[in-house]
């Protein structure tokens, strides 16, 4: 699977969001070591806050079919889910989540379209992450 095939993907998924909020369709498509890929979309409630972002939308779909070790991600949003104007970054809570599951190496590849897209390290969008071997540092504190 090419970066491009995979920002491919989540440029598909974006048809597929719920979004009559916002009017913001996000498609993400998510890579596991096995080759095996989760598609996700975003998944508004009228009371706002619960709502899910297409990333991690992927994720918990991907973890909860037992695939728990990802290489990348590629995110792909724009307004009405017309041809996107910009790159989509995964918002604060979806770096965290990605981070569980990806650590600092995860690639995020932001789509603009299938020829257009920017590849980061998660450790660039979510420096000094806080994950469990943080939670070890502190326990053997006490
Ligand atoms: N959204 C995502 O799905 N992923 C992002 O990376 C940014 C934001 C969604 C949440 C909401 O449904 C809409 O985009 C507007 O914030």
């Amino acid at each position: 699977m090419t970066n491009q095939q995979l920002a491919k993907k989540a440029i598909s998924a974006k048809k597929l969001a719920y979004a009559p909020y916002s009017n913001f369709h996000v498609g993400a498509a998510l890579l596991d070591t096995n080759n095996e890929v989760f598609i996700g979309c975003n998944i508004e409630s009228a009371a706002f806050s619960p709502t899910c972002c297409a990333e991690r939308t992927a994720l918990v779909k991907a973890v909860s079919e037992g695939s728990r070790t990802f290489t990348s991600i590629a995110v792909a949003g724009s307004l009405h889910g017309a041809d996107s104007h910009d790159y989509c970054y995964p918002c604060g809570v979806c770096r965290q989540m990605l981070y569980e599951f990806g650590g600092d190496e995860l690639q995020v590849i932001v789509v603009k379209s299938e020829q257009d897209f920017k590849v980061h390290t998660l450790s660039e969008l979510l420096p000094y992450g806080f994950g469990a071997d943080n939670m070890e540092a502190l326990n053997a504190n006490i």
